[in-house]
C-alpha cells in the first residue's frame, strides 16, 4: 500500500477540517513513501462561485501551510498548486471534448449548488472534468476522497475509459481509496449533513485552540437514548464514535456521553496540537511556502507535459 503513488486535492476556499484531514490527507500522507504521488491545491476550484481574488490567493498560501504542518512531506509528495501548471487547464480542455453535457449536469454538487436559481458560473458545471484533469495529468493509481467526491472519482474513472478506448491507451485509470473511518465526518451541530469549509457550525478546524475544541465537542448533538453505540438512529453518537476511531484507532470504553466526549476532545486535541505548533513555526517564514510550491510545479511539470503530449497526439492534434 504504502509504495502506490496517489494524488488527492484541496479546493482553496476555507480553513481545512477534521472531515478533509481524516477523510483525504492522511491517507495521502500513508502513501508518501511512493514516488509520484501528490499534494494538489485547486484555486482554480475556487473561482467555481463567487469569489474574492485576494481571498483565494491568500487561502492557496494558507492550504499549503496547513499541508506542511500536518506532515505531507513536500520533498517526497510535491505540494502543486493547479494554476501553476498549465497542463491542468489543457487537459481539462481535451476531457471535455469526451464528456457529455448531461453527465457533467448529474453531478449531485452542480445540482444542489445551482438549485437554489441565482447566477451559475458556467465552471461549476465543467468543474468535476477539471478534476479529471488534475488526476490523469500524473499517472495515480490511487485518489483518497470522502464520498462526497466518490462520484467526481467515478465519472473521471468513466472519461479515462472512454479516451482510451476511442483514442488508445493514454491514462491511467485510477482507483478510489476510502478510508476504514471517517470517510464522511458529519457537522458536530448537525450530524446529518457532512462537515464542510464553508456550511454549519460543528466543525472542527485543523488550527482551531484547545478551547475552542472542547467547546464544539461538549456542544455535540446527541440524543436520549443514553447508550454509547453506533446505530443508525444515533447519528450524533455514531460520528463521535467514529472520529474517536479514526483519531486513535481504538473503540470507546466510555458509558456516558460525558466521558465520550471527554475522549473525543482528548484524540482530537493529540491529533491536532502537533499540527497547530508545525503551523505556527511554517507561519514566521512565508517565503519558505512560496518555495516549496514552486519546487513542487517543477518536479510535477515534465510528468504533466508528457501526459498531455501523449493526449494531444492520440485525440488527433499536430505535433
Ligand atoms: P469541503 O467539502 O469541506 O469544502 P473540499 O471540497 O476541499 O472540502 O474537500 C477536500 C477533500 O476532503 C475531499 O476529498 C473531500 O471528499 C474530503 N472531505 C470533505 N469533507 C469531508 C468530511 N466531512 N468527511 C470526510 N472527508 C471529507
Ligand atoms: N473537487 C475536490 C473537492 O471539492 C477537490 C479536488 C480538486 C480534488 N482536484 C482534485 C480531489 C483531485 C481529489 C483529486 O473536494
Amino acid at each position: 500500500m504504502a509504495l502506490t503513488r496517489r494524488l488527492t486535492g484541496f479546493q482553496a476556499t476555507g480553513k481545512l477540517h477534521l472531515g478533509n484531514l481524516l477523510g483525504a490527507l492522511r491517507p495521502l500522507i500513508a502513501a508518501q513513501k511512493a514516488e509520484g504521488s501528490v499534494a494538489l491545491i485547486a484555486d482554480l476550484h475556487a473561482m467555481t462561485v463567487d469569489h474574492n481574488p485576494t481571498d483565494v490567493r491568500e487561502n492557496a498560501l494558507e492550504l499549503a501551510t496547513v499541508l506542511l504542518a500536518a506532515g505531507v512531506d513536500a520533498e517526497r509528495t510535491p505540494i502543486v498548486l493547479q494554476s501553476h501548471v498549465r497542463e491542468h487547464t489543457e487537459l481539462h480542455y481535451l476531457l471535455e471534448c469526451v464528456t457529455g453535457f448531461g453527465e457533467a449536469a448529474r453531478m449531485i454538487q452542480f445540482k444542489e449548488k445551482s438549485a437554489n436559481g441565482g447566477p451559475v458560473r458556467l465552471s461549476l458545471l465543467t468543474y468535476p472534468v477539471l478534476m479529471s484533469a488534475d488526476i490523469l495529468l500524473y499517472d495515480v493509481e490511487q485518489v483518497p476522497v470522502g464520498d462526497d467526491q466518490r462520484q467526481h472519482l467515478e465519472l473521471t474513472r468513466t472519461i479515462a475509459h472512454r479516451f482510451n478506448s476511442r483514442y488508445g491507451e493514454t491514462f491511467t485509470v485510477p482507483d478510489g481509496v476510502r478510508p476504514e473511518a471517517a470517510a464522511r465526518v458529519m457537522d458536530l451541530a448537525d450530524p446529518t449533513v457532512k462537515m464542510s469549509k464553508t456550511v454549519g457550525t460543528g466543525r472542527i478546524g485543523l488550527l482551531d485552540p484547545p478551547e475552542m475544541i472542547r467547546r464544539v465537542v461538549a456542544r455535540a448533538v446527541t440524543d436520549e437514548f443514553a447508550l454509547v453505540r453506533r446505530d443508525p438512529r444515533q447519528p450524533g453518537v455514531t460520528n463521535l464514535l467514529d472520529i474517536l476511531t479514526a483519531c486513535t484507532g481504538s473503540v470507546s470504553s466510555a458509558t456516558s456521553y460525558r466521558v465520550l466526549k471527554q475522549e473525543v476532545t482528548d484524540a482530537i486535541e493529540a491529533l491536532l496540537a502537533p499540527i497547530r505548533a508545525r503551523h505556527a513555526e511554517l507561519t514566521a517564514d512565508p517565503g519558505y511556502v512560496r518555495k516549496v510550491l514552486a519546487a513542487g510545479a517543477d518536479r510535477v511539470r515534465p510528468t504533466a507535459a508528457a501526459t498531455v503530449a501523449r493526449a494531444r497526439r492520440a485525440i488527433g492534434l499536430l505535433d
